[in-house]
C-alpha cells in the first residue's frame, strides 16, 4: 500500500495493530466466555439428569413431564426438554423423539455425555446418562436424554460481544485521535523546516541551520552541501560575468576613442555617417559593459562583500538630483526635489552610496529618457516613522508603464520602446538588485496626481538593514 502522506502512513501503522489487537483479545474473550457458559449449562444438565431420574423412579415414570419443564422454563429462561427409556430402551416417559448421541457411542454408566444436536428447529446441548436404578416400578439400566437449547446465552453472548467491540473501537478511536496529535507533534520539526525553507530569498544559498531531529539532520546535511554547491557554481558564473564585462570594457573605451578621433579626421560625408555610427554603437556596447560589470557586482555573491554606512538619504538625493538638472535644462523637462520641510525629520538610512547613486541614476535617465520635453520630475525623500524607514520617490508624469507589464520591465533586458531609444533593459534590473541589497522595498505605481510612473523605494530602519538585506527581497507589487 502506498500512501502519500507520512502522516497517514504513521497513523495506519499506529491504528491498523491497535484495531488487530482489539479484534484478537474479542475473540479471545468471546471464546472464554462460550466455554465458561458452556460448562455452567453442563453441569445444570448434569444435575438435571441425575434428579430426574431419581424423580422417575420415586413416582414409576407418572411424573408429568410438561409440568418439570414449564418449571425448568421459569428458572432457565431455556426450553428443556428430556426422555427417559428403562431397560432395554423401553419408553418411560417423557418426549420420545429427542435427538439421542451417535448408536456407536457406548454411554458409561454414571458419567454423563454431553453432545450438540437439533431439536424442534434449534440447536440444543444435550445430555445421555446411564443409570442403574432398583425401584418397586423400574429396575434395571435407565437411561435419561435431556435437551436444552441456549437462546438465552447466545443472547447474552452476543450483546457482550457487541458491547465490548463498541467499547474496543472507542479505544482505538482515542488512540487514533492521540496518535493523530502525537504524530503532528512529532512531525512539527519538518513544517519548521518547511517554513524556513520557503522564507528563503532565491539568493540565500547559505546552509541551512535550522535544529531538527536525527532523522532529518541527514536530509538537511545533504540538502546543505547541494546549497553549497550551487552558491559555489553561481559565484563563478558571476565572477565570470564581471570579469568579461570588465575585459570588455578596456577595448570598447578604445574603440570609442578612436572613432572619436576619426570622426573628428573624417572628410567625407559618407565616412563621417559610417563613423558616427560606430560610435554610437560603441558607446551603447561600453553602457552595456558596464551596467553588466554593476549587475554582476550586486549579484547576492556581491552582496555580502557590499559596504553599508549611515547616510543620510534626503542630502543624497538632493546632491545626486543635482547632478542631472543640466540635462533636464537641456530636455526642456522640470525636474524638482522635495525634501522633509522638518529639518530634524531623519531620513537616515544604511547603504552604500555608490550603489544608490547608480540606483537613482538609472531612475532619472530613464524618467528623462521616456518624457517628452515641459514634463515634470520630482525626486522626493519621505522621513521615517517609528514603524517604517524613509522612502525614496521618483515620480514623473509623461508615458509611464501599464501596471499588467511594471513586474516585468524590473526584469533584465527588458525594454517595450523598442529600437526608438537607445538602452539595454538593464536600468530598471539594476535598480530592483540595489533596493534588494539594502533590503529596501521597491514598487512602480501610479502617479497620485498626474498620468506617469511613480517608482517608490522604501527603506529599512536603519536599525533592521542588515537583518532587512539578508530576507528575501521583497517582491516587487504586482497587480
Ligand atoms: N519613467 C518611465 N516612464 C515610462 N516608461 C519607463 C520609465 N522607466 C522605464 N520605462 C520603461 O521600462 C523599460 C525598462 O526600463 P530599463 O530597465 O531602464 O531599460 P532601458 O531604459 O534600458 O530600456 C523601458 O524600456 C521603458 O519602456
Ligand atoms: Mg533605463
Amino acid at each position: 500500500m502506498f500512501l502519500n502522506s507520512l502522516r497517514l502512513r504513521l497513523l495506519v501503522w499506529l491504528v491498523g495493530p491497535g484495531l488487530l489487537l482489539a479484534a484478537s483479545l474479542l475473540a479471545t474473550k468471546y471464546y472464554y466466555m462460550r466455554n465458561a457458559a458452556e460448562q455452567v449449562q453442563d453441569r445444570l444438565l448434569a444435575a438435571l439428569a441425575v434428579s430426574i431420574t431419581n424423580y422417575t423412579v420415586t413416582t414409576g415414570g407418572d411424573l408429568l413431564s410438561r409440568d418439570m419443564e414449564m418449571l425448568l422454563h421459569e428458572f432457565t429462561h431455556e426450553d428443556t426438554y428430556y426422555h427417559v427409556t428403562g431397560p432395554d430402551g423401553a419408553y418411560v416417559t417423557g418426549h420420545a423423539d429427542l435427538p439421542r448421541p451417535d448408536k456407536s457411542r457406548v454411554l458409561e454408566p454414571g458419567t454423563p455425555f454431553f453432545y450438540e444436536s437439533v431439536y424442534l428447529g434449534e440447536t440444543v446441548r444435550a445430555v445421555a446418562l446411564r443409570s442403574f436404578v432398583s425401584a418397586p416400578y423400574l429396575e434395571g439400566w435407565t437411561t435419561i436424554y435431556i435437551t436444552q437449547t441456549r437462546r438465552e446465552r447466545q443472547e447474552l453472548l452476543g450483546t457482550i460481544l457487541v458491547n465490548t467491540g463498541i467499547a474496543f473501537l472507542i479505544v482505538v478511536a482515542i488512540g487514533g485521535i492521540l496518535a493523530w496529535i502525537g504524530i503532528t507533534r512529532g512531525l512539527s520539526p519538518l513544517e519548521d523546516l518547511r517554513t524556513a525553507i520557503r522564507r528563503r530569498s532565491p539568493d540565500d544559498l547559505r546552509p541551512i541551520e535550522e535544529q531538527t531531529p536525527a532523522e532529518i539532520a541527514e536530509v538537511v546535511h545533504a540538502l546543505n552541501g547541494l546549497l553549497t554547491k550551487l552558491d559555489r557554481s553561481i559565484t563563478a558564473n558571476q565572477r565570470f560575468i564581471a570579469d568579461a564585462s570588465h575585459q570588455l570594457r578596456t577595448p570598447l573605451a578604445a574603440l570609442q576613442a578612436e572613432s572619436e578621433w576619426a570622426l573628428r579626421h573624417a572628410r567625407h560625408d559618407h565616412e563621417r555617417e559610417t563613423l558616427e555610427g560606430i560610435l554610437s554603437h560603441a558607446r551603447t556596447a561600453s553602457r552595456l559593459a558596464g551596467q553588466l560589470l554593476k549587475l554582476a557586482r550586486l549579484a547576492p555573491e556581491g552582496r555580502k562583500t557590499l559596504d553599508l554606512a549611515s547616510l543620510d538619504l534626503k542630502a543624497f538625493a538632493a546632491e545626486v538630483t543635482g547632478e542631472w538638472v543640466g540635462r533636464a535644462i537641456r530636455q526642456d523637462i522640470d525636474l524638482g526635489f522635495e525634501g522633509p520641510d522638518d529639518p530634524q525629520a531623519s531620513a537616515m538610512v544604511l547603504g552604500n552610496c555608490v550603489m544608490l547613486r547608480e540606483m537613482l541614476g538609472n531612475l532619472l535617465d530613464n524618467a528623462l529618457r521616456y518624457c517628452p520635453s515641459q514634463s515634470i520630475i520630482t525626486v522626493r525623500v519621505i522621513p521615517a516613522t517609528a514603524r517604517r524607514g524613509p522612502v525614496l520617490e521618483v515620480q514623473d508624469n509623461g508615458p509611464g508603464i501599464p501596471v499588467n507589464r511594471r513586474a516585468e520591465a524590473v526584469e533584465r533586458f527588458v525594454r517595450f520602446n523598442g529600437e526608438e531609444t537607445e538602452g539595454s533593459g538593464l536600468g530598471l534590473a539594476i535598480v530592483k538588485e540595489v533596493a534588494v541589497a539594502h533590503g529596501a522595498g521597491l514598487e512602480l505605481k501610479d502617479s497620485p496626481d498626474r498620468q506617469g510612473l511613480l517608482v517608490s523605494i522604501a527603506f529599512p530602519r536603519p536599525a533592521d538593514a542588515r537583518l532587512a538585506a539578508s530576507l528575501p527581497s521583497p517582491e516587487l507589487a504586482r497587480p
